[in-house]
């Protein structure tokens, strides 16, 4: 059984960005429900028991897949915010605001320098057609890719290692930006943890 996971802030804490009643839709609501339905797909089927990340690259395109992955990609969407220039919950220090160490180094390699990195994440977040996802990931050799996943679809099925995402999917943003996705995308900057990101990154 898999559970919701917790978020690591306050429902106020990303606001005006992302307003409570948009987490509280977005966690509360859709993610609870993409977990609920796994739950409910998983018994008696070829995934039941195995971890998330393994059921995601297995799966062929159907329920099964939809749901594990809207998760995974959530359970990474959301630990990796932080409250903007505060401590978090419980005293713990803030996140560190820009990316550091050899995700840094590697960034400005590839991109010249983290702001056009971001025009080029924020200008294919913009371009998804419908719905779904703009990540960030890494292939074995520490190269990064931005990549546009459709619907449920996430960089850990290609065999990518996926370090940052932005949700483009209108329940994310529409409360607070209404048909304003390039608006709500450059505005998520601040919010990043980029500690977070950076363990992603070296975590193998
Ligand atoms: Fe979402």
């Amino acid at each position: 059984m898999f559970t919701l996971i917790d978020l690591p802030y306050s429902l106020d804490a990303l606001e005006p960005v992302i307003s409570a009643r948009t987490l509280e839709f977005h966690h509360g609501k859709h993610l609870a429900g993409y977990v609920a339905n796994l739950n409910k797909l998983l018994p008696g089927s070829e995934f039941e028991g195995l971890p998330l990340e393994e059921i995601v690259r297995k799966a062929p395109a159907g329920p099964v897949f939809n749901n594990a992955g809207q998760i995974f990609n959530h359970n990474m969407y959301f630990s990796q915010f932080k409250a903007p220039g505060k401590a978090g919950e419980s005293g713990a220090k803030p996140g560190a605001d820009a990316p550091a160490g050899a995700l840094k180094a590697r960034l400005e390699a590839q991109w010249g320098s983290l702001e056009a990195f971001q025009a080029d994440f924020e200008a294919k977040g913009a371009g998804l057609f419908g719905s779904g996802w703009v990540w960030l990931s890494a292939d074995s050799a520490g190269a990064l890719h931005i990549t546009q996943e459709p619907g449920a679809a996430t960089p850990l099925a290609r065999g990518l290692r996926p370090l940052l995402t932005f949700d483009v999917w209108e329940h994310a943003y529409y409360l607070d930006y209404q048909n304003r996705r390039p608006d709500h995308l450059k505005a998520l900057w601040p919010l990043v943890d980029w500690s977070v990101v950076a363990k992603r990154y070296e975590a193998e």
